[in-house]
């Protein structure tokens, strides 16, 4: 197990390239199942999510390739619909390879995806939608059973925006008989980045980025290669490092409008911030105002995938701040972990209250989660005096290499064995 040691204090400056986005890399690796042709999907991040579904896929009996950075998948032999429980439980996200299996196979056995440390996370929009394709479903000792004979076009609502559900519509839906059409999508960039990808391959879809996405099944799709929007959480990770640090960093790779409502409360805390293309600019002096509310929502709100992180900035700006997380039930785990650092925050429910303090202090802390990993990181790079962050395998798990890009831009962070 790996540690970083954190001398905290140091300003930020310099620019950083953020690296494909992890949220649309899995989906897409899901989606080259649908094909018997060749897919690359070029500069993939080398995280452990990504090297689970390179395993799901291989299990599946595809050939998976790492090759200068790029990932070769040929699923040409793949045979088996079946997903084992380990590796379910390893990726969550492994969900969404509902839709691609049976639209490959027409059948498709997966385990129970459990729960997380951010929440129970259940997948009942998934099967209603898929119920809804003509998929029929049954679960027995914590396995979920799919079948049909034939995909069928429909007519779905989600009641809420879900992420996955709509990547998982979306893969039910290319190869299906007839039209489907989506009401109450999600309009996060990565679902326009599958409906790019898919479209590439042949398919014929629209809508994604709007709530409401049709889809007219083809026949068959194509292989294709294709690089990945990039990540907007880990630029937006790196952002808020430098509002919380001081100094002034560019991102690049993502454009203001995929991380419109972090730009509005990073300005809001007192950042200077101005964008073109897709870099991003950012200088803070490192003693801001609070953002009084902070709410989070589906895209375009504030993103939940930044909640840490924007909060370990407030736990240090002037003021008090209320952090509301809507989406997951148990995403303040890592707070805990921010009091021992000095951080006075209260958690009630899916509410946590914020009261800035002049000062962190270096600890010890141990990562629970991708991101409130992330968010412990960022504490340490502001705290006085040394720290140590444990347990780095929950931010490997989305982020490559980021002590070494931290490293780049000023921040006294090393990586060690224990
Ligand atoms: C995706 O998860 C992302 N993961 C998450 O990022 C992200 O936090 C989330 O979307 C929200 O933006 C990937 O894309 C791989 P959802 P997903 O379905 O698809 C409830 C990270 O840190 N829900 O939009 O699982 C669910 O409980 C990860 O990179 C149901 O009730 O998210 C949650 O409250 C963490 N029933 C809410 O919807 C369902 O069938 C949002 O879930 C599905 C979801």
């Amino acid at each position: 197990m790996d540690k970083y040691i954190i001398d905290g204090g140091r300003r930020l400056h310099g620019s950083v390239r953020a690296q494909s986005a992890k949220n649309s890399v899995l989906p897409l690796f899901a989606a080259s199942v649908l094909t018997e042709k060749q897919v690359r999907i070029c500069e993939t991040p080398p995280i452990t999510d990504v090297f689970c579904m390179a395993q799901i896929l291989r299990e599946l009996g595809a050939d998976v390739s790492f090759e200068n950075g790029s990932v070769l998948i040929d699923s040409s032999d793949a045979h088996s619909h079946i997903i084992s429980s380990a590796l379910t439980r390893e990726l969550r996200s492994s969900v969404f390879m509902l839709g691609s299996l049976l639209s490959r196979f027409g059948r498709a056995v997966i385990a129970y995806p459990g729960g997380c440390d951010i929440g129970l996370r259940p997948i009942d929009l998934h099967l209603n939608a898929l119920k809804r394709l003509g998929v029929r479903i049954s679960e027995r000792e914590g396995y979920i059973y799919c079948e049909c004979e034939k995909l069928k076009g429909a007519e779905i609502v989600l009641d809420f925006p879900s992420v996955g559900a709509t990547e998982n519509i979306m893969l039910a839906g290319v190869k299906a008989e007839g039209r489907t059409v989506l009401q109450g999508a999600a309009k996060e960039p990565e679902i326009v980045d599958l409906q790019n990808f898919l479209n590439g391959m042949g398919a014929s879809i629209r809508g994604a980025g709007t709530d409401e996405i049709e889809i007219e099944g083809v026949p068959r799709l194509n292989g294709i290669e294709y690089t990945p929007v990039k990540d907007r959480i880990e630029a937006g990770t790196f952002l808020i490092a430098c509002a919380l640090c001081g100094g002034e960093v560019e991102v690049e790779g993502v454009t203001a409008e995929n991380l419109g409502m972090l730009l509005h409360k990073l300005r809001e805390n007192g950042c200077k911030i101005h964008t073109k293309n897709d870099k991003i600019y950012l200088s803070s002096t490192g003693r801001l105002k609070c953002n009084r509310r902070i709410e989070t929502m589906p895209f375009p709100g504030f993103p939940t995938d930044l909640q840490a992180q924007i909060t370990a900035l407030n736990t240090v700006s002037e003021g008090g701040a209320l952090i509301v997380e809507n989406l997951f039930e148990t995403r303040f785990k890592y707070v805990p972990e921010l009091r021992r650092m000095g951080a006075d925050i209260e958690v009630r429910g899916r509410n946590a209250f914020v009261r800035g303090v002049g000062s962190l202090h270096g600890a010890t802390v141990t990562c629970g989660d991708l991101r409130g990993g992330a968010a412990l990181v960022l504490a340490a790079l502001r705290a006085e005096g040394v720290s140590e962050v444990l347990d780095l395998s929950h931010i490997d798990r989305g982020y490559s290499d980021l002590e070494g890009k931290l490293r780049a831009l000023g921040a006294e962070i090393k990586r060690v064995r224990i």
